[in-house]
């Protein structure tokens, strides 16, 4: 039996959660759901966005699958990422068969430094004499420790999963010392894996060979903010964000997300895809050690979306919500 703390959050984060349990429960596992309240309408209802109620409940789960926060998502997911200290942000950007994509041959794996970076939430006014607000500061936080331990992960990574390549992106030229330090580490863990080839470039030019050439790319590494710009221009390759699916892993914790937010212009019609959340199920399934069942989930999305008959629109189709999710649970039975 596995307890698995469920927050399905705002927006077609509610939507997607639901397809996705309704195609689980088709596995037949012993899956206990315990639901969190999360997000903007958490925060109306209660004042806080992110309860302790809800940070307690992932911690005492086996894994945690998330939905999508909306304003609110810096004080949810980035804040349950750093409380539970879920370091590693995997974000594969993969080509699916029926899905439009800019590319079909893609099969990228991003690592993204999850704890430290742009996101440490420390940001400050600049003030005047007459206290009004002339400017901003945001700190940004790289450490040895921290890039060190993502830099294993992501060879690691690669040596497991039978990878050739690890790249990392940073922009050491103007970061010096930060991004400096990053690309420092970087190879200091890279002479521990002879076998994996290596490579670094900065920020701007990997955008734009994500572009001109991803087929190039094998797993990426990369700090917190440039990671989260990568991966959503990782998802515009492959066919729009609602195919990408996410973990956030730490030392004994896993919480599983797709990369996408709340998508207020769809939100409430039903016609959000479910794939992203579905697909982020089969990595919580894989990290459970649950490969068998997560092989058969992953047999049925793909032949639904290789037949793209009942897909939601964003695939050209004109399916509902909950008519893919049923047509994932058909293939399942
Ligand atoms: P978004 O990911 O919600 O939407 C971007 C675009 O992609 C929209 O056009 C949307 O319709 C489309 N899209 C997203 N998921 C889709 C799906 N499953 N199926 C079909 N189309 C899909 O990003 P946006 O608009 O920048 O942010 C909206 C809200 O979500 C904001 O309040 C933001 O703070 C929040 N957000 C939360 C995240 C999280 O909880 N992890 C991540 C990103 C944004
Ligand atoms: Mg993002």
């Amino acid at each position: 039996m596995y307890k698995i703390a469920v927050i399905p959050g705002d927006g077609i984060g509610k939507e997607v959660m639901e397809a996705t349990l309704t195609v689980l429960d088709a596995l037949n596992l012993n899956l206990q759901y315990e639901f969190g309240e999360a997000g903007d309408e958490c925060k109306e209802k209660t004042g806080v966005p992110l309860p302790q109620e809800t940070i307690d409940l992932v911690k005492n789960s086996d894994a945690c699958l998330f939905g999508a926060a909306g304003e609110t998502a810096a004080d949810v997911i980035v804040k349950l990422r750093q409380e539970m200290d879920l370091f590693a942000n995997l974000r594969p950007v993969k080509s699916y068969p029926g899905s439009n994509g800019l590319f079909n041959n893609l099969d990228i794996m991003i690592v993204r430094e999850n704890t430290e970076g742009m996101y440490v939430g420390e940001e400050e006014y600049i003030k005047d004499e007459n206290n009004n607000v002339q400017g901003a500061t945001a700190k940004r936080i790289i450490t040895r420790t921290a890039s060190k331990r993502i830099c294993e992960y992501a060879f690691k990574y690669a040596k497991d999963n039978n990878r050739k390549k690890v790249t990392a992106v940073h922009k050491a030229n103007v970061l010096k010392k930060t991004d400096g330090l990053f690309k420092e580490v970087f190879y200091e863990v890279a002479k521990k894996y002879e076998e994996i080839e290596t490579e670094d470039f900065y920020v701007d030019a990997t955008a734009m060979y994500l572009l001109t050439r991803p087929q190039s790319f094998d797993v990426i590494v990369t700090t917190n903010l440039f990671g989260d710009i990568l991966s959503d221009e990782g998802a515009g390759l492959v066919g729009g964000l609602g195919l990408i699916p996410s973990a956030n892993i730490g030392e004994n914790r896993g919480l599983f997300e797709p990369v996408h937010g709340t998508a207020p212009d769809i939100a409430g019609k039903g016609l959000a895809n479910p794939t992203a959340m579905i697909l982020s199920a089969i990595m919580m399934l894989e990290y459970l050690g649950e490969k068998e069942a997560a092989d058969k989930l992953d047999k049925a999305i793909l032949k639904v979306l290789k037949e793209s008959k009942i897909v939601t629109s964003d695939l050209g189709g004109n399916a509902s919500t909950k008519e893919m999710a049923e047509a994932v649970k058909n293939e399942i039975n």
